[in-house]
């Protein structure tokens, strides 16, 4: 898996991963969705939970998430808008997810240390979101400055929906994610997700982005493997040579 923490650090530098959100696909069909995107050369597939109630819409669990493990062996990006992930995070991981983000926004030093424990006991990929007006808390400073961390995910809108405009104010914060993470030979990768498309996603990788999470500017596109191929084109263009 390119996300592995071995690949060799020019590689890790110079990656790019594009990653469809299925929240934006044709949800009454998700496992056709799955297989289209992967045959389309996606690297994962992003996965939107929310509970209603750390954001304003309602997706899909972790029953979800398993029976759509069966239609592919993508990636599968789980992303946690979920108010209380500690008391799902196994069903998570029995789902078969290969990375999970919880929101900063409701973890504290001792929630998310117990969290991180359990995401690598259940050898996942550990994740920490952040809301677009949220700033890198301490705890989450300790735990990238031992490498403890393999994804932030600096979001580009609020959590809850598909489709929204992107907030070109992140912009900074993603910047000294990323000086963060060089200064320190990090292997944390920062993910970019929200109203990415291929307008944008040259800033967002400029800034240090290198797994573009994207639903409406894939799946609108009735040529999805043409929208992929486009992103990825346009993200490579802002990879620093
Ligand atoms: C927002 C989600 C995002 C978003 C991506 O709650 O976390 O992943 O839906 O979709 P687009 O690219 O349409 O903003
Ligand atoms: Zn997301």
């Amino acid at each position: 898996m390119i996300i592995n923490s071995n690949a060799k650090s020019d590689d890790r530098k110079r990656m790019i991963m594009i990653a469809p959100s299925i929240l934006a696909a044709d949800l009454s069909n998700l496992c056709y969705e799955v297989k289209r995107t992967e045959a389309s050369n996606a690297d994962m597939i992003h996965l939107d939970v929310i509970d209603g109630h750390f954001a304003p819409n309602i997706t899909f669990g972790a029953d979800t998430v398993k029976a759509l493990r069966r239609c592919t062996s993508l990636i599968f990006d789980a992303h946690l808008m979920i108010s209380e992930p500690s008391r799902y995070i196994e069903r998570f991981i029995d789902a078969g997810c290969d990375i999970i983000s919880v929101h900063a926004e409701v973890c504290n030093a001792d929630t998310f240390r117990e969290i991180l424990n359990r995401l690598k006991k259940g050898s996942v990929k550990v994740g920490v979101a952040l809301n677009p007006d949220t700033s890198i808390p301490y705890w989450l400073m300790e735990a990238m400055s031992e490498d403890a961390i393999d994804i932030i995910n600096i979001m580009s809108v609020y959590p809850g929906f598909s489709g929204q405009r992107f907030i070109p104010s992140i912009l900074p914060k993603m910047k000294d994610v990323h000086e963060l993470i060089k200064a320190n030979n990090l292997h944390t990768l920062i993910e970019a997700d929200g109203g990415i498309d291929h307008n944008n996603v040259y800033d967002v990788v400029r800034a240090g982005a290198r797994i573009i999470v994207a639903g409406n500017s894939v799946y609108s596109n009735n040529d999805i493997a043409h929208a992929i191929r486009m992103l990825r084109e346009r993200a490579f263009r802002g990879v620093e040579s």
